[in-house]
């Protein structure tokens, strides 16, 4: 591999042109954004009231096929919140994946639960079906209520989150049916996976809830940005309470029944987010062909170049090569950066972060793997 890496600087060189850096994913505003910023300026709602917010509601309930979506500040919050209304307590546990961006985690913390961290599937990247199954069998029970439980701890084994990594739908229909024989609510994480399909059907809208986020590295955005999908419609409206203060509808006073959240998405960020979501498809066409390129040149210098699972159509979001081992990652990513090529690793595993340390793990071989091997090369939309 080590020989091939000037090759491979020049080839990804020409791909984006001759620019001096080239990023790992830049936003692209080719569209109509400046127009509708300006018009959600001229029309001086630009923060949490605002026709856009509702307007880029509908779209995403239009573009996913989802009944219900509520848009709020980022997709953590989202998550956080989806959780929330997956029934997520205090003292609770959640099933994860321990191969994902620490913000998956963190939410299930903000509930006040305990992740627990799952394997990965190397044919999808995201969650190993065989790996919850395993781990629920050996581990946990249906209790006389109909409630699943750790046998260790006695908590309550409430919901699963998770996660499409890089885009690419995980094995989502096998994750439902276990967790639907253990009584477990699925809260899908497709904030890298807006427009990838799983048998034809988006990934994001299998559990009972799923969130996308719109941040800026993402493949559209709207600055900052998350969106809750449900086909619930008393999930959704509660959601959308929570995710409003609280407030009770009323001309003019000030009543909220519980303690809500302040996690509404201004107006402005939807004013960029509606011109963003018109040109999804055109951005997630310009990836897949990008991936084209990508796959029959990694092909030819016998790299291994990830390529969307089986009986799906990845968006393609992050580009990924798998080489052999860490230390050729690290030697690759030194040099491709060096050269700047912006290329970054996955994430590490969550559980080696200091503060997940102690929690349950199943065993991790395939994510360990994952996650010395896997490299991000520059995925942005060519223009
Ligand atoms: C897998 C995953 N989950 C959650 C998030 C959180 O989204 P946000 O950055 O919008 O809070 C991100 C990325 O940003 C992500 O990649």
């Amino acid at each position: 591999m080590t020989t091939r890496i000037p090759e491979i600087i020049s080839f990804i060189r020409k791909v984006y042109g001759q620019k001096e850096l080239i990023p790992l994913h830049e936003p692209r505003f080719l569209g109509q954004e400046k127009k509708y910023l300006v018009d959600c300026i001229d029309s001086t709602f630009v923060s949490s009231v605002g026709e856009y917010v509702d307007r880029f509601e509908r779209m995403i309930e239009s573009y996913t096929q989802s009944s219900h979506a509520i848009a709020v500040v980022n997709g953590t919050c989202a998550l956080q919140v989806a959780l929330e209304l997956a029934g997520v307590k205090r003292g609770d546990e959640v099933l994860t994946q321990a191969l994902t961006f620490v913000a998956s985690a963190n939410a299930i913390h903000y509930c006040g639960a305990d992740p627990i961290f799952l394997d990965s599937d190397e044919d999808t990247l995201g969650m190993c079906p065989k790996s919850l199954e395993n781990f629920l069998e050996e581990n946990a029970f249906v209790d006389d209520h109909g409630v699943c439980r750790n046998r260790h701890s006695q908590k309550r084994i409430t919901a699963c989150l998770p996660i499409h990594i890089l885009g690419h739908p995980l094995k989502i229909d096998q994750v439902s049916e276990v967790c639907q024989r253990f009584q477990i609510c699925v809260v899908e994480d497709a904030a890298e996976a807006l427009g990838s399909l799983y048998q034809g059907k988006h990934a994001g809208t299998f559990g009972h809830l799923g969130v996308y986020s719109f941040n800026g590295n993402k493949t559209v955005t709207c600055g900052g940005g998350g969106v809750i999908v449900t086909n619930d419609k008393q999930l959704a409206k509660k959601g959308k309470h929570l995710t409003t203060t609280a407030k009770v509808a009323h001309p003019w006073e000030y009543n909220h029944d519980e303690i809500g959240y302040n996690y509404r998405l201004p107006n402005l960020n939807a004013a960029l987010a509606c011109a963003q979501m018109e040109n999804l498809d055109r951005f997630i066409e310009n990836k897949r062909e990008l991936t084209l390129i990508y796959q029959e040149f990694f092909a030819k210098i016998g790299i291994h170049f990830f390529q969307e699972p089986l009986g799906c159509r990845s968006n393609y979001w992050l580009q990924a090569i798998l080489l052999e081992n860490r230390k050729e990652r690290d030697l690759f990513l030194r040099e491709l950066n060096q050269a700047k090529i912006i290329c970054r690793p996955i994430w590490k595993l969550i559980p080696e972060l200091s503060v997940y340390q102690n929690k349950q793990s199943s065993d991790l071989t395939q994510a360990k793997k994952i996650s010395d091997c896997l490299i991000n090369i520059p995925s942005s939309v060519r223009i």
